[in-house]
Parts: structure tokens; C-alpha cells; sequence
């Protein structure tokens, strides 16, 4: 199980330290980049991750919550991003994957809690991660949806039978107390924001999670 802490939840006045805080414990930053028109919240944007770059060796999972993710791509490739996720509700995603992989970025596709399965499975071939969101984008703090799960299990099936090499990641309202329940439907990577940087000990949220879903 890999563990991905949101650094939205994390105190964006020092994101350089609070990251410190938890890197021995995980294998990857997730990056919430919000434009305020596909969410109603604005976040993250490609200096952010260039400024983040220097300051860690952590795989940086940026997860574009924006309209129109093509205007951007090169730009989050040229900050530093290692993965770039697009929302399938956005449309045909096709063309974007083409493209974030030319740039030498790992391709995620994420689906909102409402999307069917069927939504992401024509691409399960095109892509490196599959992101199952377990909460409505936007915001952080919510709870967890559990009927995704079912989609976690149906990727999982497909994924093991076509012995396709996609990772499965799940985001939004991980928990210690729902971790295992997620690692059993066969998540991969487990991201978590306010589960991780919500407390006071950021590293031993991390090392709890993990160790719940294993
Ligand atoms: C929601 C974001 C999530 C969020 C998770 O739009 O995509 O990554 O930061 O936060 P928690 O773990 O607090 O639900
Ligand atoms: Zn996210």
C-alpha cells in the first residue's frame, strides 16, 4: 500500500515543513489543483509544484480539478510533476492522455462518486492510475462515500484479469478507520489530507493509516 498525503489540508504558508513532516513515511504527494470553475475552489497551481520540487524527492501527484487541464499540461510537466490526473467528466480524456504522456508524465483519470465505472473502463489501456474520488471534488474534510468501493473492486478485477499495469488510487475521506476497508476492495494508493496533516502528528496519521490497511 502506497500512502499519498494531501497537501491541501497541509498549512500552505509552510508547505516545505509540513511535507519534511511526513516524507519518511510516504511514497507520494498528492496535489489538489482547483481552477474555481470545474470546483468551487481555488487552489494550487504549476508554481506551487515548481516551488515544491527542490524540497522533495516525493513522487508529485498533481490532480487537476480544472475546465480546461490541456492549457496546463506543459506547464505542471515543466514545474515538476511526476503524475497528472484529468477528470473523465470533462470528456473524451483521449487526447489529453496522449499528451501528458508525451511530456514524459504518468496518465491518471479520475472519477467523481456519481460517474459509473463504465465511464473510465474504455481507457483502463491508456492510462498509469485510475483515481476513484470517494468524495465530491472541492474540498477537503468530507466523508467518505463507501458505495465507491464498488467501482475500486470492479477497476480491480479488470485490471488483475487483463493484466494491465494501472494503479488504483483512492482520494477523499481516508481515514485510519476506513483504510482497510479500501485496501480490501484492492486500492493501491491511499490519499489522505485531513486524516494526515488534520492532527498534530502528521508522520504517526501516516504510519497508522498504513499500518490500518495492511
Ligand atoms: C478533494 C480533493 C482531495 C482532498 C482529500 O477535492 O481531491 O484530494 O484533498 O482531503 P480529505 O482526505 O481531507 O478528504
Ligand atoms: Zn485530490
Amino acid at each position: 500500500m502506497k500512502v499519498a498525503p494531501s497537501i491541501l489540508a497541509a498549512d500552505f504558508a509552510n508547505l516545505a515543513d509540513d511535507i519534511a513532516r511526513v516524507a519518511a513515511e510516504v511514497e507520494l504527494l498528492h496535489v489538489d489543483c482547483m481552477d474555481g470553475h470545474y470546483v468551487p475552489n481555488l487552489t494550487i497551481g504549476p508554481p506551487v509544484v515548481a516551488a515544491l520540487r527542490p524540497h522533495t524527492d516525493l513522487f508529485l501527484d498533481c490532480h487537476l480539478m480544472v475546465d480546461n487541464p490541456g492549457r496546463l499540461l506543459d506547464a505542471f510537466a515543466k514545474a515538476g510533476a511526476d503524475g497528472i490526473t484529468v477528470h473523465v467528466e470533462l470528456g473524451d480524456p483521449g487526447a489529453l492522455l496522449r499528451e501528458i504522456a508525451s511530456l514524459g508524465v504518468r496518465r491518471g483519470l479520475a472519477l467523481e462518486p456519481e460517474t459509473p465505472y463504465d465511464a473510465v473502463a474504455p481507457y483502463l489501456e491508456s492510462i498509469d492510475l485510475l483515481l476513484v474520488m470517494s468524495v465530491h471534488t472541492g474540498f477537503g474534510g468530507q466523508p467518505f462515500i463507501p458505495e465507491v468501493l464498488d467501482k475500486v473492486r470492479a477497476a480491480r478485477k479488470e485490471i488483475d484479469a487483463r493484466g494491465l499495469a494501472v494503479e488504483i488510487e483512492i482520494d477523499g475521506g481516508i481515514k485510519v478507520d476506513n483504510a482497510r476497508r479500501a485496501a480490501d476492495a484492492g486500492v493501491d494508493i491511499l490519499v489522505s489530507g485531513t486524516g494526515i496533516f488534520g492532527g498534530e502528528d502528521p508522520a504517526a496519521a501516516a504510519r497508522a493509516i498504513r499500518a490500518a490497511a495492511s
